[in-house]
């Protein structure tokens, strides 16, 4: 269900993680989206003291992350990862603001939305001060998904992920650079960040291994999905792999719906649906890649076909700019629909 975008009234927000490759796409967004905005708090951490940001033709410097750093912030976007998040976000729910968390640190709290605004934008009004985004691959399958949904009733999800190394902040584009101006001039390459080497590389390993054989980033997709589709039930068995992509995921999806379905009616339902684009023509060598959605908000999906091997399946390729609709984007889109206080009589 669509929320009305909240009135224009001008908020004081707050960037925890400003100078990170989520936090510079936050201040990209918010001005091109014209976010009204009183006053612009940009926090980092110390390695940041002394530096400013551009916003609307004025440089703003960056502060260091405290305790105090929300008074007076009616909007704190933290995009400086779990443990920051932990650790400060009560700060910024005490002061008054209103957080939306990139992290996964609260993502399943029963009583955290956890909101894709194309999704289930309504549920953004139970919140209780902090507001989660989802996981990136998680939400641009679900781009998809979701219309399919509406008109079929998915039942379970097969999917392999292919997610770019922005994943994991400045530090793993910055790898991917090194690595292969390392590799073109006959160096060696010591990985850092990621476990191996990701240049000409794939891994298949994201966050840590659990019990069950699963990364944590896998079970992310399930649990997260069926919080925000409202689908307790949906099974879903993923397979994340890292790629040496700059900024865009990728991914195979195997969907299983209830009801009987047609190749048309799919097409229809995801040229209907907001936030995606069907780039589906194989016949010109036309479908989605991570290099021509660099940049998009929209995402874009094709190979759209009939899964031929159950009754009632459709297979997909998906590809979404993780730093915008993967984070970005959509955390600014959730700022949007957070009422005034006075509208909601704080
Ligand atoms: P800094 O640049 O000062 O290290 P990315 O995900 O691209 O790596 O970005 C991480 C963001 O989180 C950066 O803005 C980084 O600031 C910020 N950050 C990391 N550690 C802290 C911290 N202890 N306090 C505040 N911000 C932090």
């Amino acid at each position: 269900m669509f929320l009305q975008k909240s009135s224009s009234l001008a908020k004081n927000v707050a960037i925890v993680g400003a100078t990170g490759a989520v936090g510079e796409e936050l201040l990209r967004v918010l001005e091109r989206r014209h976010f009204p905005i009183k006053k612009l708090r940009l926090l980092a951490s110390s390695r940041s003291a002394g530096r400013s940001l551009s916003f609307r033709g004025q440089s703003i410097p960056v502060e260091v992350l405290e305790k105090e750093s929300f008074d007076e912030i009616d909007i704190a976007f933290f995009s400086a990862g779990g443990t920051i998040s932990e650790k400060h976000v009560s700060d910024a729910v005490r002061a008054g603001a209103v957080v939306v968390d990139n992290s996964s640190a609260f993502r399943m709290d029963p009583s955290v939305p956890l909101v894709i605004p194309e999704i289930n934008g309504a549920d953004i009004l139970t919140h209780q001060g902090i507001i989660a985004n989802p996981n990136c691959s998680t939400l641009i399958a679900l781009m998809a998904l979701y219309p399919l949904h509406q008109q079929f009733g998915l039942s379970r999800v097969i999917a392999s992920t292919y997610q770019a190394v922005s994943g994991i902040g400045t530090r793993g584009i910055e790898e991917l650079e090194n690595q292969v101006v390392a590799l073109a001039h006959k160096k060696e390459v010591k990985p850092d960040v990621f476990p191996y080497q990701i240049a000409f590389n794939l891994l298949p390993h994201i966050d840590s291994f659990l019990d069950n054989g699963y990364t944590r980033e896998e079970m992310k997709f399930q649990n997260e999905s069926q919080r925000i589709m409202h689908l307790p039930n949906l099974k879903a068995s993923v397979t994340c792999v890292r790629v040496p992509v700059y900024r865009a995921h990728s991914i195979s999806i195997h969907a299983e719906f209830e009801n009987p379905l047609s190749l048309a009616k799919a097409q229809d339902a995801l040229i209907a649906a907001p936030g995606i684009d069907l780039i589906d023509d194989p016949s010109k060598g036309l479908y989605p890649m991570p290099l021509e959605v660099q940049g998009c908000d929209q995402c874009h999906v094709g190979r759209l076909r009939v899964d031929y091997t159950t009754p009632h399946g459709l297979s997909f390729w998906v590809c979404g700019d993780q730093l915008l609709k993967g984070a970005a984007l959509n955390a600014v889109q959730i700022a949007e629909l957070i009422p005034d206080r006075r509208d909601i009589g704080r």
